[in-house]
């Protein structure tokens, strides 16, 4: 049976705002992310192709207008995307994993950057760094991070997303614990939620479980 794109992705539980990709080349791609010997070369490609396609489901109501244009036989009226200015957002270090696959659909977008990192203990998020595209209200804006584990860090930066005027915002990861999707989606239930895939839980170091590991070391060689 074929399937309409939509139809490939499932709501998550109760959240209308959750949407989890079923698409087999996603759960391929995110199963060859999770093996050990997959290197840094091999995991860094599969997380571009992974936001790609994920991106190709997050951006599919971007408005169309039509617009006139030249054909080498006539003219014509064509829709083209209606000028809906876009910002691609990495929470670091991972998430800039991300932003080459989502750059494929969309090569015009500005890219902002937030900089949160993890607390090895209390696993809460400190934030570092925050620089966004100006006027960011005005934008759709589409924050990247791999993993959704406790939630904390994806809270967090939409919190610094909002405080700074950002108004129309999408979230993508590619790997979420069932924790990470419900604080998000309680704490920001006016965003759009994409995640590739739900594992079974947390670790007592709030890694998740059966998960890839770290993913900003996996993406960056760094362990
Ligand atoms: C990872 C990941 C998320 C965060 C998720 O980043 O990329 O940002 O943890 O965890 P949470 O949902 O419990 O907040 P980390 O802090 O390890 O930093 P890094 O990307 O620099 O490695
Ligand atoms: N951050 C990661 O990189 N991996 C996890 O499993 C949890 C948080």
């Amino acid at each position: 049976m074929v399937r309409s794109g939509l139809e490939m992705l499932m709501q998550y539980k109760d959240f209308a705002n959750v949407q989890v990709m079923e698409h087999p080349l996603i759960r391929h791609k995110i199963s060859l992310m999770r093996k050990t010997d997959t290197g840094t070369y091999e995991f860094r490609k599969l997380v571009e192709e992974v936001a790609a396609l994920e991106g190709y489901e997050a951006l599919r109501d971007l408005p169309l207008k039509e617009v006139e244009i030249t054909t080498p036989l006539e003219k014509t009226m064509a829709p083209m995307i209606d000028g809906k200015k876009l910002a691609i957002v990495p929470i670091l270090r991972a998430g800039l994993g991300m932003v080459p696959g989502v750059q494929v659909l969309a090569p015009l977008a500005k890219v902002g950057h937030i900089g949160l990192y993890r607390d090895p203990v209390t696993h809460e998020p400190h934030d570092y760094y925050c620089k966004l595209p100006d006027p960011i209200d005005q934008r759709l804006i589409v924050v990247v991070d791999p993993m959704l584990a406790t939630g904390g860090s994806a809270v967090d930066a939409i919190n610094s997303i909002k405080n700074h005027g950002g108004k129309n915002i999408k979230f993508m990861c590619i790997i979420a614990a069932p924790e990470g999707i419900e604080k998000l989606a309680k704490a920001h239930p006016d965003i759009e939620i994409y995640v590739g895939c739900v594992d079974r839980e947390l670790n007592d170091n709030a890694y998740i479980l059966p998960g890839l590991g770290d993913a900003g070391d996996r993406i960056f060689g760094t362990k």
